[in-house]
Parts: structure tokens; sequence; C-alpha cells
């Protein structure tokens, strides 16, 4: 049988604070619906304290959010988890998610603390989260760089302290697969109450490994996997929500876990996201990029009108996309061109289509894609007769 996974959607949160992402309460509020209704299990609506926007905008999504688990982010300090807390207030099942570093290199160069102190406001930070939501998630930050026992005491702490969810997060993204699987088996071996907790991994993108080491990490025992729509994120991003729910869905032989992701609305939330943030998804993207489901080689072109299963491992449609396309240039053969333009209206003779394609190359040299358009004027300069659907 499968496992479930639960899908800790971030793209409001870590997503928001990259560079170019940021969102208006407004804007925030816009794409929690469609986030909602895509079937994340939880939604990390922002970070109250940074600003009153971050408040307002946490605050109201929790109150019109209720099928989804609502979280709000709150460093390990007082303030910052009052305020998280109160945000949630309206929350039909709210999650409050607080952290604190525990690498020396944070401890030394950022925090300026003894590990003894961050064990203790662990502790604190997660025994005060309590008192505001159920679920409180205790994350770890940079735990992919820590000392492992240190690690393990300080998450040791977050449980004792009432920590429902335990996030490892490899916060600048220097993990690699094996090692991060055995991260987190070595702290499901170790951890005093693992019963008691859901291990939830957090990737960054810095290496490009953010999807593979979260894949790797559900075999070791992780429950949850935080993911933002188009992997944005802090730096090069978060691991992609669209590639780890595809990856799991598609090689659901190889992966044996599942996730409540409704699939076909994937696209249309990436579209909503790049219309609110004005932030293109570049063009080779997997699975949402203009490009993911378009083909142009000659061979591949012919594949395709053959039978799609020839180069496309999942349908459009699983994804929301209309359909594939098959676009014209340089690389594209006669069987394309002939399909295209017997879809605008004119079946070619053997040849009418040496004299079309001649014609159609001459084009395609000058400019990089041939459009409709242009094969228009080639079956007009070649006097191409239309059909009787065309001419209708
Ligand atoms: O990358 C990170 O460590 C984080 C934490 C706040 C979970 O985003
Ligand atoms: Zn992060």
């Amino acid at each position: 049988m499968p496992v479930p996974i639960r899908i800790f959607d971030t793209t409001l949160r870590d997503g928001e604070q990259a560079p170019g992402f940021s969102m208006t309460p407004e804007e925030k509020i816009r794409l929690a619906r469609p986030l909602e209704e895509l079937g994340v299990d939880v939604m990390e609506a922002g970070f109250p304290i940074a600003s009153d926007g971050d408040f307002r905008a946490v605050q109201a999504i929790a109150r019109q959010c209720r099928q989804v688990r609502v979280a709000a982010l709150a460093r390990a300090v007082e303030a910052d988890i009052r305020r998280a807390g109160d945000a949630l207030r309206p929350a039909a099942r709210p999650l409050l998610h607080t952290f604190i570093a525990t690498s020396d290199i944070h401890l030394e160069h950022k925090l300026k603390k003894t590990r003894a102190q961050v064990v203790a406001e662990a502790y604190s930070a997660v025994r005060l989260a309590r008192e505001y939501a159920d679920e409180v998630e205790f994350s770890a930050e940079d735990a992919t760089r820590s000392d492992r026992d240190f690690l393990l005491e300080v998450l040791n702490a977050a449980v004792e302290a009432g920590a429902t969810v335990l996030n490892i997060p490899d916060t600048v993204g220097y993990s690699v697969p094996q090692e991060y699987a055995a991260l987190i088996a070595w702290l499901r071996a170790h951890l005093r109450f693992p019963e008691k907790v859901i291990l939830s991994v957090h990737c960054h993108d810095d290496l490009g490994l953010a999807v593979a080491n979260s894949l790797a990490a559900l075999a070791s025992g992780a429950g949850q996997v935080e993911c933002a729509v188009n992997g944005i994120g802090e730096r090069a991003g978060n691991a992609s929500l669209e590639e780890l729910v595809m990856a799991l869905h598609v090689r659901r032989d190889a992966l044996p876990f599942t996730t409540g992701i409704h699939t076909e609305k994937i696209f249309p939330v990436s579209q909503i996201l790049s219309e609110i943030t004005g932030v293109a998804v570049q063009p080779n993207k997997a699975i949402v990029g203009r490009n993911a489901f378009a083909h142009t080689a000659g061979i591949h072109q012919d594949g395709m009108l053959k039978s799609p299963l020839t180069y496309e491992i999942m349908t459009p449609a699983t994804v929301g996309i209309a359909q594939s396309q098959l676009l014209l240039g340089k690389h594209s053969g006669r069987h394309a061109l002939r399909a295209r333009l017997a879809g605008l209206g004119w079946e070619l003779n053997r040849e009418q289509l040496e004299a079309a394609y001649a014609e159609f190359i001459l084009i395609a040299d000058r400019q990089k894609l041939v459009y409709d358009d242009d094969l228009r004027a080639i079956a007009a300069q070649l006097g191409l007769a239309p059909t009787a659907a065309q001419s209708a």
C-alpha cells in the first residue's frame, strides 16, 4: 500500500521571501484559495512578525481557508510566537512553526549563542507555541550542517516540549540525496519518541538537488515534504511542488507514496502565481514550463503523431495543460508539416508536400519558428486548393 505524504506548501512564506516574489496581503489571499483547492495539506501563509501586512494576510487566510491547515512562522522568540499565534487565531486547524538554527556556523557567526542556550530556547519556544496551536512544528535551521548529536539533543527537547512535527531543513541546499536520506533514517532511529512526531523535510535548491533530496528522504520515513509552486524560495528556491508531486505520481511503481494533490490543478496554480508576481516560469522548467509539452525535432514530432507515448511520460491534461504542441522550426520534418497543413485545411499529395517543405525550410532558416500565417502564405504561393472544410 502506498504511504500518504503530507504536502506542506510554503509558496506564501519561503517562496515569497525570494527577490522578485514578494506579495501584498491581497495577492497572498488571492493565491491561497487556489492552493487550498490544489489539495495541499498545510499552507504556510507567512511570517506575521515580519510586517503588519503579513500578519493581516495570515489572519485573513486563516479565516477563509477552512479545509487546509494554515501555518505561520516564528523565530524561537516570545514576541514572534505570540504574533504568529494571534494571526492564527481564526484558523480551523492552526499550525505554529517555530525555528532556531542548530549548526555551529550559525551559532557562532549569527546567533552568538551557546549550544545550551539553543536547547533551552527551542524548548521554551515550543512550550509557548503549544498555548496557541495543537500542532507545533519545530525546525532546526541549517540541520544538515549541524553536529548530529547536538541536532538530536535539540529535537528531543522540542518533542519533550510538545512539538508534533520536526522539520530537518537543508537550509543552504548543501546535502546530497544519500546523505540526507541517511540523516533522516538516523534521526528516526535515535529520537527518543519517534512515533510521537512527523518528520518533515525542507530542501533548498542551491545544487539543484532539492527534489532529489526530498524524494530520498521519503524512503527513510519522512512523512511531510515542504515545497513551493514553481520552486520559488530563498536563493535558488525550494523543492518544486509540481516536480515532487508528479515524480510521485508518474513513478508510483518506484516511489510508493501518495499525496492529496489534484494534479490537474497544477498548471493553473502555476500560472496564477506567475501572473501575481509578474515572474514567468523558465521555458524549460519541468512540468509547468512552456516547453514541457512542446516538440520541435522532426523525429520527435513523427513519434508524437504516431503515439504520444513515444515522447511524453504523462499527458498534458494530467497537470491541467490543454494539449501538447508540435512547433514547427528547422528541425521539424515532413510529417509534422503535413499534419499542420491538414489541420489548417490543406490535404497535400506527395509532390505538393515536397514543394511546401522546400518553402518551409527557407522560412525556418530565417526565423526560429514557422507560424500558421507563414503556412497560409506557402499554400497561397503554391496555389494549393483548400479542402471543403476550409472553404465552408
Ligand atoms: O530553510 C530554512 O531553514 C527555513 C526554515 C525557517 C524552516 O526556511
Ligand atoms: Zn527555507
